[in-house]
Parts: C-alpha cells; structure tokens; sequence
C-alpha cells in the first residue's frame, strides 16, 4: 500500500484525480468504480473540469457504483443513483447507460446482488476503483466485522455510519437502515484502488487502515492485501500515523 501525504486537502482530490484521469487516457473504454459521500468529491470536479476544457473524454467510460440504500423511493435525491447522476454521470458527461448502481429497490434484493456481480464480472476487472473510508473503517458500506470474502450483499448500516450520513437527510430517522455493497472481496478484485480521506474525523480509521493488524473490525485494512492501492489523504486524516 503506498500512503501519499498530500500538501493541502485540495491536493488530495487533485492527486487522485490524475490517477483516474492517466487510466481513462490509457483506454477510452476503462471500467471506473464510483464511491459517493463528500470524499471523492473533489476528484469529480477536477475530472468534469478536464473534460470541460476538453482534456479528457469520458462518454465511452463504464462506471459501476460501490452501493445504494435500499428502502428509498426512486428518485430520492440522496438515493446513490441521483447522487452519481448529479455528480458523476452529468458533468463528466458519462453514457447513463454504461453507468451501473445496484438497486436498492428491487423486489427481490438477493437477484438484484447476484445480478450486479454477473454485471460486474462479464464488463470488469474494474480498472480502477475510487474509495473513501467511513470513520468506523468502513470501505463501501462493509461495515466492521465484514468478511473478507464477501461480495455483493444486503447489510445493516452501522448506528455510526447512520449517524455520520444523518448530514444528508433532514433527520436521523430518515436515513435509511439497510444498503447493498459491493463486498470487500469484490472491490480487491479490482486492478487498481485510489483510497481519499481527509480531515481529522478519518485519523483513527486511516491509521488502523494502514498500520493496524489485517481485521474484519477494520475492513479498510483490505487494502493491506492489494498490490495495487493507493491512499491519498490531508495532513488531519494523516495526524494519527505513527
Ligand atoms: C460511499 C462509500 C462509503 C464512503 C464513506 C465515507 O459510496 O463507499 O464507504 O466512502 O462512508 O463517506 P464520506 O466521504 O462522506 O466521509
């Protein structure tokens, strides 16, 4: 696992950016994977302004999302389908059609799960896959005591993360309690992970990410195994290294 420092929280999204970035001007068609929250937002930005100013195409781009609440009505603005239209699919100017969430309102959630990883193994390896870390450790929504071997599945959201994710929606009560993620083994399927945390809220989950023992109580620490990770973070989110 490579640790980059960033100078300044706007370099960490400018960093990860350029990683995405040489990946897709590598092969117009790349398999991208799509973390929501706050922490990749920067690096959407930077993306939508390269092809803005036309540096960088994104329109032949397959896109698969890492999870979805389940229980919200479509069209829900915090549903990670509208958030990744918003802030992916419509400024980077994606094809709707190559970009993948899982459905979180699917009668039978357990298909809805299968199907996506089918999706996933005839379109992928995902070339590369964008993560933020929960401040519980938690990568997608594998929430601590995820296996290792898991793959796209209901879980139960953790009351933190519920909590954390409350800033999104007008009450506690109306965030929702289950989600589908991909599983940690599926997101170690992909060829290469670019991790972005930043702030001091992330410190504890960053520094047992990268200097604590391999455990299910920290799914990050994942990425220990990978051979191709990257985790890009400010000075705060660094603060707890040793
Ligand atoms: C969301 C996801 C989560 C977030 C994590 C951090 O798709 O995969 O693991 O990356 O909850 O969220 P933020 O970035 O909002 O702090």
């Amino acid at each position: 696992m490579q640790v980059v420092i960033a100078e300044s929280t706007t370099q960490v999204g400018l960093l990860a950016a350029r990683k995405v970035a040489q990946v897709i001007r590598r092969r117009a068609d790349a398999v991208i994977g799509l973390a929501t929250g706050s922490s990749p937002l920067a690096i959407y930005a930077e993306l939508a302004r390269q092809v803005a100013e036309g540096e960088l195409d994104c329109s032949t781009l397959r896109a698969f999302a890492l999870d979805e609440y389940v229980g919200l009505p479509p069209g829900h603005p915090e549903s990670y389908r509208q958030v990744i239209q918003r802030e992916v699919v419509e400024p980077l100017r994606l094809t709707p059609g190559l970009v993948h969430v899982p459905d979180g309102s699917a009668a039978d959630v357990a298909a809805a799960c299968t199907a996506y990883e089918q999706k996933l193994a005839q379109t992928g390896p995902v070339d590369i896959q964008i993560l933020g870390i929960g401040s519980n450790g938690h990568i997608g929504f594998n929430e601590p005591t995820s296996s290792f071997a898991s793959r796209t599945r209901i879980k139960t959201l953790a009351p933190k993360t519920r909590a954390d994710n409350a800033r999104f929606f007008s009450s506690l009560d109306e965030v929702p309690i289950h989600c589908l993620t991909q599983g940690l083994a599926t997101i170690l399927d992909a060829r290469e992970l670019v991790l972005v945390a930043q702030g001091a809220k992330k410190a504890e989950a960053v520094a047992k990410m990268v200097e604590g023992p391999v455990t299910s109580m920290c799914p990050g620490s994942a990425l220990q195994f990978h051979p191709n990770a990257t985790v890009i973070i400010d000075a705060d989110a660094a603060s707890r290294l040793t």
